[in-house]
């Protein structure tokens, strides 16, 4: 039975920073979720379909974009990320990345098309998982669910931190209007819809240090 440790929460709540710290201390592997659908909207794109969220309303259009993440050419490569033959690490950072991917994420072709995808991630010795339904969907039976949240106000000055290390600017007005756009999508699919998943531990990072978050994260891992 190969042990799965599962971080869940809204955006810009620091999931990815703390699941990469929890795989990296445990000595686990790591499944970054969102990275996934982030492919996914990226691919869309690149395909030219419209991932406009009314066109994604349209069962044809809802189709074809659950083929194309069935099919999802994706490879790691010693830290970089791979869509097909083109190097896409950076992009799928982007905002527009994000804001696409959350858009493609609403359609439950395209979460069916990425659940064994997914749950291949579980392999020896363990594995620590960041995103929205981990716990609630892909690894019901995870050892520890932990649903990580912060404020608004928190999230988005974090955000802009991690836009500005890769030469973006935002405003913070946009980036809180971006995130709030976001996590209403996120609660309000139908589809695996955002929410602390049965069991979870609830963690409000707000005024927590990194280090705080990953022991308390330990010890309850260790309890
Ligand atoms: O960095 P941030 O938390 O904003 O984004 P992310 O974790 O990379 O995920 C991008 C988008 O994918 C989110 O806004 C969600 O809508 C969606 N997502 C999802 O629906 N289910 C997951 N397990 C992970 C991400």
């Amino acid at each position: 039975h190969i042990p799965v440790l599962c971080i869940d929460g809204p955006s810009a709540s620091g999931k990815g920073t703390l699941a990469a710290e929890l795989a990296a201390r445990l000595g686990y592997h790591l499944l970054d979720s969102g990275l996934l659908y982030r492919l996914v909207g990226l691919a869309a794109e690149r395909a030219g379909l419209d991932t406009a969220a009314a066109a994604l309303q349209q069962p044809q259009q809802a189709a074809a974009l659950g083929r194309l993440a069935q099919q999802l050419l994706v490879r790691f490569e010693q830290g970089r990320v791979w869509l097909g033959h083109e190097d896409v690490t950076d992009e799928v950072r982007s905002e527009a990345a994000g804001m696409a991917a959350s858009r493609v994420a609403v359609v439950p072709e395209v979460r069916a098309a990425l659940l064994d995808l997914q749950r291949n991630f579980r392999r020896l010795p363990g594995l620590v998982a960041d995103g929205r339904d981990m716990g609630s969907v892909i690894f019901p039976d995870a050892a520890l669910k932990v649903y990580l949240t912060a404020s608004a106000a928190q999230r988005a000055q974090r955000r802009l931190w991690q836009l500005q290390e890769r030469g973006e600017s935002a405003t913070i007005k946009d980036l809180l209007a971006d995130l709030e756009a976001r996590d209403e999508r996120d609660r309000s699919r139908s589809a695996a819809p955002l929410k602390p998943a049965e069991g979870a531990l609830l963690l409000d990072n707000s005024a927590l240090s990194i280090e705080q978050s990953v022991q308390q994260v330990l010890d309850w891992w260790q309890a």
